[in-house]
Formats: C-alpha cells, sequence, structure tokens
C-alpha cells in the first residue's frame, strides 16, 4: 500500500527557484545566471555542459555554496542557502557538499590518508575517529593500500581517488565535480567513471560538470547551458524535458 512519506529516493536534495546571479564589473552588470529553475532529488546523478562562459561555473559554486544567488531561492537540505551568513554557509559547505576538481586539489606535504583526513579536522571530529573514517573512506575508493603515499607518489587516476575519498568523509549530500576527468588519459577516466557508478549505485547524488559527451553519457540526466539559462534537461536515453522558457 501506498502512503506519502518520501522514499529517499524521491527527496529532493536541492531547489533553485527563480535563481540568478549577475556580476558588476563598474556600471557593467554581468548575467552568469539568468531565473535558474532546478530540482534535483536525491541519487540523481546529473551532467551539466555548455560552452566556455555559458554559466557552468557560476552553477557549480552557487550550487556547493561557495557563492550565493544575487536574486531567487536557493535551498539544499530543506535549508535555504540563500540568506546565510558567511560562517553558516561554510558549515553547510563543509558537512554537506563533497567538491571533486579537475586537478586535484590535493595538499602535497601529506599522506594520501592525511588529506582524506582534512574535512574532518575541520568538523572537530577525534584523532581516532578521523584515521579510521579516512582510511574508510581509501578503502572505499580502493586505495587503502597506498594510504601513506603522498601525492607525488600516485598517480593521476589514484590522486583522483585520494581527491573523491576526502569529497565524500562527510557523508555529503551531493559530490560536485568540476571536470574530474579533464586531466586524465582514457583508461583512467573510465576507472574513475566506474567509480562514480559504484557510488551512485550506492544512493550517491552526483552532479558533474563536463565538455565531454562521452563523460556526460555516463550520467542518468544532462543539463545543457547557454548565456546563463538551462536550455536542455533531459534523461539520459529518454526524450527532451520541456527546456526552460527563453527570454
Ligand atoms: N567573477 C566574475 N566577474 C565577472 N564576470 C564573471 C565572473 N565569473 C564569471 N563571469 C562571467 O559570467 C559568465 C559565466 O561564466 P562561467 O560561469 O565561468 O562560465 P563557464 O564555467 O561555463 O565557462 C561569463 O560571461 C563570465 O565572463
Ligand atoms: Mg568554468
Amino acid at each position: 500500500m501506498q502512503n506519502n512519506t518520501q522514499t529517499s529516493a524521491e527527496k529532493v536534495v536541492l531547489r533553485f527557484q527563480d535563481v540568478s546571479r549577475v556580476y558588476k564589473l563598474g556600471a557593467e552588470s554581468i548575467h552568469g545566471l539568468r531565473t535558474i529553475n532546478l530540482e534535483i532529488k536525491a541519487n540523481e546523478y546529473l551532467a551539466i555542459m555548455g560552452k566556455s562562459g555559458s554559466g557552468k561555473s557560476t552553477l557549480l559554486n552557487v550550487l556547493g555554496c561557495l557563492d550565493r544567488p544575487t536574486s531567487g531561492l536557493y535551498q539544499l537540505d530543506g535549508l535555504d542557502i540563500s540568506k546565510m551568513t558567511d560562517s553558516s554557509l561554510a558549515k553547510i559547505r563543509n558537512e554537506r557538499i563533497g567538491f571533486v576538481f579537475q586537478s586535484f586539489e590535493l595538499l602535497g606535504k601529506l599522506s594520501a590518508v592525511r588529506n582524506v583526513e582534512l574535512p574532518l579536522i575541520y568538523a572537530r571530529n577525534g584523532w581516532l575517529g578521523r584515521r579510521a573514517k579516512a582510511i574508510g573512506a581509501l578503502e572505499r575508493v580502493g586505495l587503502k593500500e597506498r594510504m601513506k603515499h603522498r601525492p607525488n607518489q600516485l598517480s593521476g587516476g589514484e590522486k583522483q581517488r585520494v581527491a573523491i575519498a576526502r569529497a565524500l568523509i562527510c557523508n555529503p549530500s551531493i559530490l560536485l565535480a568540476d571536470e574530474p576527468t579533464g586531466n586524465l588519459d582514457t583508461k583512467t577516466t573510465d576507472e574513475i567513471l566506474d567509480l562514480f557508478d559504484m557510488l551512485h549505485s550506492q544512493g550517491q547524488t552526483i552532479i558533474m560538470v563536463t565538455h565531454e559527451d562521452s563523460v556526460a553519457a555516463r550520467a542518468k540526466r544532462i543539463i545543457k547551458m547557454k548565456d546563463g539559462q538551462i536550455i536542455s534537461d533531459i534523461l539520459n536515453g529518454h526524450h527532451p524535458r520541456p527546456a526552460q522558457e527563453q527570454i
């Protein structure tokens, strides 16, 4: 029998309502995002595509709570992000968002396991619990045996696995990846995308920016951007949903 309780697969993780981001440069206004409406549910796997300057990074920055909308509403896990103070925003970011970047962004002087622990230090976890969680996260990405290695002793694919373990350690609501395979060869790209598939099958919500069709094809939903707007939003292998209204 059906009831009204939302299952986790139906839960809305984030919602944009008429979100705009305008950059002011002197007298000029540059529209990074124009009235974006978007809803992403738990365990979606979404790719964001679009040419350079179309607004992908602006969208990712706002989604990742690195930046706020100029106008409109942004809710993450039901919390209204639009009006939060900087320190509340930093806390939300640390606890609920995992970031993965093209250039890995690991600290070169720290071992893999210490890199993975870093978000927990900010979250004020005790040392023992921290180390156990970090080892668990490295195990999840298949890199436990390399935990003592420093980034310069790891391959590109291994570095990205460390970065993914670090992104996952706080059990984030969303994994945000900006061109995560941009610095990797084809074989390693496939391995990282296989890892994303596994995380997705375990329930992780993933949002990934990419300019490569073959990478986007691994996602379940693909959004294309142009001039700060979403011009198409399709479920992979399905017919297009109605695009956002054009001005
Ligand atoms: N900090 C900024 N100041 C002024 N304009 C910006 C800034 N960041 C981005 N823009 C402008 O906003 C638009 C979208 O940029 P961006 O989100 O970086 O696009 P993409 O990541 O798709 O290349 C572009 O016109 C860009 O020049
Ligand atoms: Mg960009």
